[in-house]
């Protein structure tokens, strides 16, 4: 069944109900509760192997005279998800950290991630985001020439991280607007001249400039639009005169498949290979050095890897269709709303009945724009039983919100068999925390 292979790698069939990482979900919901997160470890660590056998096998190739293997790496881009054992796992993976801002470089810090993989982003940073940066990270990316200003003002006082330039090569990837960032008038980044520019400022001062950076969107299938961004940012590298192990980071964004519809899951050595051999034959056209080539990858590192649970409460047939109603919804998946995503999903006890009607998935919030699945052939299923939503592992749970006072989920880490708390269910009382009561002379109305 193909909708099975959107779940995780470890997902299995057992007494005609679906188990993930070994665990019974079922037994998991119970102990729990629901909506429930699960996150397979095996799938997280399958998905870093594939990015790095596919940068081993194609980048730096002796072919082109250059030194082999070449440097290489991966950066998780922690706005997919971060918490304190997500983190934990990119240090022990070895992977640096794409942090946007003092919160994510907090977690980040906490979880022992190393100084010098700590790569922080950010399209205008406040002051308390560069100060946390100056104090944890090893690399700032800079996103703009006032930016760059502030931070020559810090280095009077202070030793800088090192710095990439974001560049905006004017041609984005293929994907949902609100997820293109490398078009002309983009937000993001700055243009030719203004790296230039960066880059001269970045002498005058004695700052370490030391790489280039460019996204250009994220959830794209076809990576022919890197290809030229990346030719853009050689040339600029030549212009620059980077030096001996200069860093090329042209972001991440590869897609992955959320519906059946979709499959199979994008290719991401075919995506590593076209970057791969695009910045080799760049290089040896301009005769350049080979950077150290960094990619930072966030959804299809995760999203596979993670699954949501949730409990139908009730159906509702209207004229023209029929509605799941789920104990969770938008507060913990804004992205049907906000993107139109198509999302599939299985019942977790018997998963491989029959399809026998087309039905729609909603959540209990206020808001008719709280569906999460729209028209899915679904089996007959009846209120209490359990749902399971695939390829919920990427930006559901770090867009999540608490509309409606919703309280944000339980997280479990799946690993051997063994199901572990790495978040939990928010509690009325953490609703309370950050409130204060009316001040003490408020007059009563009345
Ligand atoms: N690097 C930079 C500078 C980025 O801005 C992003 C994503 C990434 C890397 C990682 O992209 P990924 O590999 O995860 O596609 N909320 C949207 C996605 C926003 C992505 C923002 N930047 C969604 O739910 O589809």
């Amino acid at each position: 069944m193909s909708r099975l292979e959107l779940f995780p790698d470890t997902t299995t069939i057992e007494n005609d109900a679906l188990t993930i990482g070994g665990c019974d979900l079922s037994a998991l919901a119970d102990e729990y509760g629901t909506p429930l997160y699960l996150y397979d470890r095996a799938t997280l660590d399958a998905s870093v192997t594939a990015y790095r056998r596919a940068l081993n096998a194609h980048y730096g190739s002796p072919k082109y005279g250059y030194h082999y293997p070449a440097e290489s790496g991966l950066t998780y881009a922690g706005k997919a998800f971060l918490c304190l054992a997500i983190a934990q796992w990119c240090r022990q993976q070895d992977l640096w950290l794409d942090c946007s801002g003092l919160g994510e470089i907090a977690i980040a810090a906490a979880a022992g991630v190393p100084k010098e993989q700590i790569v922080v982003h950010g399209v205008n940073k406040s002051e308390e985001d560069l100060n946390a940066a100056l104090e944890h990270a090893g690399i700032i990316v800079v996103d703009n020439l006032t930016e760059l200003g502030r931070l020559v003002d810090l280095s009077h006082a202070r030793r800088l991280p090192d710095l990439w330039l974001r560049f905006q090569p004017g041609l984005a990837v293929e994907t949902h607007a609100y997820t293109q960032t490398g078009q002309a008038d983009s937000k993001f980044g700055i243009g030719r001249d203004e790296i230039l520019e960066a880059a001269r400022i970045c002498r005058q001062h004695k700052l370490p400039l030391k790489g280039l950076h460019f996204h250009q969107g994220s959830q794209f299938r076809d990576p022919s639009p890197l290809g030229i961004a990346i030719e853009k940012t050689l040339d600029l590298a030549q212009a620059l005169d980077l030096g001996e192990g200069w860093v090329l980071s042209p972001g991440g964004g590869w897609g992955v498949a959320y519906h059946e519809d979709e499959l199979p899951q994008p290719d991401v050595a075919a995506y590593v290979r076209f970057v791969a051999e695009a910045v080799k034959a760049g290089c040896r056209e301009r005769g350049l050095s080979l950077p150290r080539l960094q990619l930072e990858p966030g959804r299809s590192l995760v999203a596979r890897a993670g699954v949501a649970l949730y409990r139908l409460g009730a159906l509702k047939r209207t004229a023209h269709r029929t509605w799941l109603l789920l104990d969770g919804g938008l507060a913990d998946n804004p992205r049907h709303a906000l993107y139109g995503a198509r999302y599939s999903a299985l019942p977790v006890r018997g998963p491989e009945r029959p399809v026998e009607e087309t039905i729609w998935m909603a959540g209990p919030y206020c808001e008719s724009g709280d569906v999460l699945i729209e028209r899915l052939p679904f089996p007959k299923v009846e209120a209490g039983e359990l749902i399971a939503v695939p390829v919920s592992g990427a930006y559901q749970l770090s867009m999540s919100s608490n509309y409606n006072a919703a309280r944000r989920p339980d997280v479990l880490w799946l690993d051997g068999g063994h199901a572990y708390q790495i978040q939990r269910r928010e509690t009325p009382a953490d609703l309370l925390r950050r409130d204060y009561e009316l001040p003490a002379n408020s007059v009563e109305k009345g």
